[in-house]
């Protein structure tokens, strides 16, 4: 299996900023056999990152959409709209957005279904909070937003997703997991999902702790934040992927 490396953007880089990014990454990016490497800009760089990474192996994602096909859901985005830009993948379920637009498991679960039926490639994502975790929470909550959010979906369509374990109490707070800790979490998902689909670990990933999470048995690869907005980073980050 490849080992992907996936930059999520969040709410960071203008079309400006993506230009210059995306001139900076190919100077210095080498491609290899074993690497996925896929980019998830804000919706309104979607379509400077197409055109940017035309050429390239760099794969485009986006940060989240809408289930229904099309209607009156102002300010939401369909997943056609999103393959129309050149999207191959869609995060789906992110943590802040769990937390801050009330995303739920039933969404999540009406998101997947959308954005399969669109080849979309689902990143999932799921994760405990530090107080969850604390109370010995960690293997209920995932098994729960697991189960919820996969509902229903056939075993042909599970080994089309991409599952995330981002831990709350490591995003963006320079507190990653250790590799064990990650990794015990990542076994746990392996046997729930029972596929041979990408898992991958997000929450304060950096150049130099990436190689020792990456080499974890059931770790595929990265769902990087901070890092993924400063060329150099990221690209380190590539290279210790190999
Ligand atoms: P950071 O790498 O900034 O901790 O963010 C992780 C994340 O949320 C990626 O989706």
């Amino acid at each position: 299996m490849k080992t992907i490396i996936a930059g999520n953007w969040k709410m960071h880089m203008t079309n400006k900023d993506t230009s210059f990014f995306m001139i900076e990454l190919k100077k210095i990016v080498q491609y290899s056999e074993n690497t996925e490497i896929i980019l998830c800009p804000p919706f309104t760089a979607l379509q400077t990152i197409s055109k940017e990474a035309k050429g390239t192996k760099i794969k485009i994602g986006a940060q989240n959409m809408h289930y229904e096909k099309e209607g009156a859901f102002t300010g939401e985005v369909s997943a056609s709209m999103l393959t129309e830009l050149g999207c191959e993948y869609v995060i789906i379920g992110h943590s802040e957005r769990r937390q801050y637009f009330n995303e739920t498991d039933e969404t999540v679960n009406k998101k997947i279904k959308a954005a399969l039926k669109n080849n979309l490639k689902p990143i999932v994502c799921v994760g405990e909070t530090l107080e969850q975790r604390k109370a010995g929470k960690t293997k209920t909550i995932i098994t729960t937003q697991l189960k919820k959010g996969l509902e229903d979906l056939s075993r042909s369509q599970i080994s089309k997703l991409i599952i995330a374990y981002e831990p709350i109490w490591a995003i963006g707070t320079g507190m990653t997991a250790r590799p064990e800790q990650a990794e015990e979490v990542h076994s746990l998902v392996r046997k729930l999902v029972d596929c041979d689909i990408p898992l991958l670990y997000g929450g304060s990933v950096k150049p130099d702790n990436c190689k020792e999470l990456f080499s974890q048995p059931n770790i595929n690869g990265g769902l990087i934040g901070g890092a993924s907005l400063d060329p150099k980073k990221f690209n380190e980050i590539i290279k210790n992927a190999r």
